[in-house]
C-alpha cells in the first residue's frame, strides 16, 4: 500500500489525504484508511477495505496532521481490521506502513501483554512505538521510532502520528518515501504522484532515514545525526498522470508512445558520429574485458531485456543472457569483475528484481538498472542508472514503458558497442536512424486502430489466444500474450514460432486465432511458414508485416513501417492495441486488473 500525509496550518487535511490516496491508488487497491490529528479533537482513525472512493473520510475540522495507505494485501486477507492505519493498545498511536516486517512474529512474542487486532505484520510497529514511549515517558515519538526502526527487519516505508503530537514521523528502508515541501504543507508519500497538485520541491529520502515533518517543515535524521537531503524540482505535469480524455489509462498510454518515445532518445543520439550520449561511464577498460551480461527482470520487462540481449549481442558483441529476476544467481563459471548485471524495472521498486540485484552486487558484478522511477530503490543500490524518461505509467499493465525500456536498452547496446569496438560508425548510424524513427513509426500503427478494434471484435470470443514469432519476434510475442492474458483474462500463450510443431499444435484449433510478429529481425519468412502449419488445423492467423511484405493468406494483415531492428517493438503496438480491445469489448477493468498490482513489492 501507500501512505499520503499532509501536514500543518491547511484547512481539509482529510480531503488533502484522500486525494492523495486517489493519486496512488495505481500502487495497491484492496483496502484504504486514514488516521486524522487534531489539537482538541486527538486522533480519528477510519479505514476498511475496499477502493479509496468507498472510505468515508471523518470531518475533522481542527486536523493539521493526517496519514492515509492504500493497501493491496501481503499478510492477512483484506479486511477492514486489516486496512491501515494501524494502532497501539491505547489507540494513541497510529502507523501507516508499505512494505514486509520480516521478523514481525518474534516481536509479536516479544509484545505479550499487547492485544493484536489484524492478522498484518505491520500492527507490531503501533505497539512496539507504544512499549518504547511507556519504557520511557521523556521520549518523544521520533525518538520512539527511531528506536524501533533498529528493531525491524525487512523493508519499510512507515508513517507514524501520535495523538497528542505536532508532528507526522516517518522512516524509510526499502520502500520508497518521497517528502514535498510548499509554503504552508509539507507532505510525504511513496511517489511524487499523490501530492504533485501542491508542490513539486522534493527531497527523496534514503534508506536509514527517519524524519519529523511539522507545520514548520522537515527535519531529517541519519543515524541519528541531522543531514541534508537536498531539494529536486519534479518536471512532470500533474495533468500527465491524470486520464486525460481516454477512458483508460492504458488507452492514453499506448497512444503516448510517440512522445514518451521522443523524450526517450531526446539528446541522446549523435546520428552523425553513430554514438550515442547516455551519460553513464562505466571504469576505464571495464567495457573492453566485458565478459557477460546478465539482464534481470520480471514480467514484461524481462521481455524488454529479452529483446535487448539479442541487441547486446549482434551489437555490441558480447555475451548475454536474460534471467528470470525471482531465479537469479550469480552462477558458476562467471567471472564477477567481467560482468555486467543490467536491471530492468519500470518501477524501480519490485522486490524480485532488488532482490537479484542484491545478489549480484554480493558476488562482486558490476551492476546498473535500466528504469523509469527516479530516486527508486534500484537506483540506489546499482553502480549506474539509465532512465526511460516514459513518464508516470498508471495502468497495471506496462505498454510505454514497454517500448521506452527496449529504446533505452538499445542505445545502451550502441554506447557499448562502440566502446568496445564491436560496431563500426556506419552500422550505428542505421541502428540510431531506426531510432530516430521509431516515434513516427508508432504514431503511424496508432493511427490504423480502427482496424485493430475489428479485429478484436471478430475474435474476442476465441477458446485462446497464440502469439509466435522469431529472433526479435519471441519477447513480443511473449509480451502480446502477456498483456492479452492480464487484462482479457481469456487464456493466451506466446512462444518461438519453430516451437509449435514440438507440442503446442495440438491445441490448435479454428477456435485459437494464431498472431505472429513477421517483420524485419523477425525471420518472417520462418515463422509464416510455422504460421501455415498452424492455418493447416483450420487456426485464423493474424500477422505484423514489414511494409512492402505481403502473405496473402493471412486472415489479416496489420502494416508496419520500415525501422529495422525496431519493427518488432513497434509491431507490439499492434498486440498492445489487440489486447486493449478485446478486454474492452469484455468490459474488463482495463487499468486495475484483477489480483495484479502495479509494483509488486513483495518477493
Ligand atoms: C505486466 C507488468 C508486469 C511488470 C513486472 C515488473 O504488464 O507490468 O509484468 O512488468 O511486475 O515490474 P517493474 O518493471 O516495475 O520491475
Amino acid at each position: 500500500g501507500d501512505d499520503t500525509t499532509s501536514d500543518g496550518g491547511v484547512t481539509g487535511v482529510g480531503d488533502i489525504v484522500h486525494e492523495g490516496l486517489r493519486n496512488l491508488e495505481y500502487r495497491g487497491y484492496d483496502s484504504a484508511g486514514v488516521a486524522l490529528v487534531g489539537a482538541s479533537s486527538g486522533l480519528t482513525v477510519a479505514k476498511r477495505s475496499g477502493e479509496v472512493d468507498n472510505l468515508t473520510v471523518p470531518d475533522v475540522p481542527d486536523a493539521t496532521l493526517g496519514v492515509g495507505h492504500t493497501r493491496w494485501s501481503t499478510h492477512g486477507p483484506p479486511t477492514d481490521a486489516n486496512a491501515h492505519p494501524h494502532t497501539d493498545c491505547a489507540g494513541d498511536v497510529a502507523v501507516v506502513h508499505n512494505g514486509i516486517v520480516e521478523n514481525h512474529e518474534a516481536l509479536k512474542r516479544e509484545l505479550s501483554d499487547h492485544k493484536f487486532t489484524s492478522d498484518t505484520d505491520t500492527e507490531v510497529i503501533p505497539h512496539l512505538i507504544e512499549a518504547e514511549l511507556a519504557a520511557d515517558p521523556e521520549l518523544d515519538l521520533l525518538d520512539a521510532v527511531q528506536a524501533v526502526e533498529d528493531r525491524l527487519e525487512g523493508s519499510y516505508a512507515i508513517c507514524a502520528v501520535r495523538e497528542t503530537g505536532d508532528r507526522i514521523v516517518v522512516a524509510r528502508r526499502g520502500s520508497p518515501l518521497v517528502l514535498g515541501r510548499d509554503d504552508d504543507a509539507t507532505f510525504v508519500a511513496s511517489d511524487v504522484t499523490a501530492f504533485l497538485e501542491h508542490t513539486r520541491d522534493v527531497m527523496y529520502l534514503e534508506d536509514g532515514d527517519v524524519a519529523a515533518l511539522s507545520a514548520d517543515g522537515v527535519e531529517i535524521y541519519a543515524d541519528g545525526d541531522l543531514v541534508d537531503r537536498g531539494v529536486e524540482t519534479v518536471t512532470w505535469e500533474a495533468d500527465a498522470a491524470e486520464k486525460g480524455g481516454y477512458e483508460h489509462y492504458m488507452r492514453k498510454e499506448i497512444h503516448e508512445q510517440p512522445e514518451s518515445l521522443r523524450q526517450t532518445i531526446a539528446g541522446r543520439l549523435d546520428v552523425d558520429a553513430g554514438d550515442v550520449e547516455l551519460d553513464v561511464s562505466f571504469p576505464p577498460g571495464f567495457l573492453a574485458d566485458l565478459e557477460e551480461i546478465q539482464i534481470v527482470a520480471c514480467g514484461t520487462s524481462n521481455y524488454a531485456g529479452r529483446y535487448a540481449a539479442q541487441l547486446f549481442e549482434e551489437l555490441a558483441g558480447v555475451r548475454a543472457t536474460v534471467e528470470i529476476a525471482s531465479e537469479y544467481e550469480f552462477g558458476a563459471g562467471r567471472t564477477p569483475d567481467r560482468t555486467l548485471v543490467v536491471a530492468v524495472t519500470q518501477s524501480g521498486e519490485t522486490a524480485d528484481t532488488l532482490g537479484a540485484v542484491r545478489r549480484a552486487n554480493a558476488a562482486g558484478a558490476r551492476t546498473f538498472a535500466v528504469t523509469n522511477t527516479l530516486g527508486s530503490t534500484v537506483t540506489r543500490e546499482v553502480d549506474g542508472t539509465a532512465f526511460i524518461r516514459a513518464g508516470p505509467e498508471i495502468g497495471v499493465a506496462a505498454t510505454k514503458t514497454f517500448a521506452s525500456q527496449v529504446a533505452t536498452l538499445a542505445m545502451l547496446a550502441v554506447a557499448v558497442g562502440r566502446d568496445r569496438g564491436a560496431l563500426a560508425a556506419a552500422d550505428a548510424r542505421s541502428v540510431l536512424e531506426d531510432l530516430q524513427g521509431l516515434p513516427g513509426a508508432v504514431q503511424q500503427v496508432l493511427d490504423e486502430e480502427p482496424q485493430v478494434r475489428e479485429a478484436a471484435r471478430e475474435y474476442r470470443d476465441s477458446e485462446a489466444f497464440f502469439f509466435v514469432g522469431r529472433a526479435l519476434g519471441v519477447p513480443v510475442a511473449l509480451e502480446g500474450a502477456l498483456k492479452l492474458k492480464e487484462i482479457s483474462y481469456d487464456h493466451a500463450e506466446g512462444f518461438a514460432a519453430g516451437e509449435l510443431k514440438h507440442g503446442p499444435l495440438a491445441l490448435v484449433t479454428p477456435d485459437t486465432p494464431v498472431l505472429a510478429v513477421l517483420t524485419d529481425g523477425a525471420r518472417a519468412d520462418e515463422t509464416m511458414n510455422n504460421v501455415t502449419e498452424a492455418q493447416t488445423r483450420g487456426a485464423p492467423a493474424l500477422g505484423c508485416v514489414s511494409d512492402g511484405e505481403e502473405y496473402n493468406t493471412l486472415d489479416v494483415s496489420f502494416d508496419v513501417p520500415d525501422v529495422g531492428i525496431v519493427e518488432p517493438l513497434v509491431a507490439n503496438v499492434y498486440l498492445q492495441l489487440f489486447a486493449y480491445h478485446v478486454a474492452n469489448e469484455k468490459g474488463r477493468p482495463i487499468d486495475k486488473p484483477r489480483n495484479l498490482a502495479k509494483s509488486v513489492t513483495v518477493e
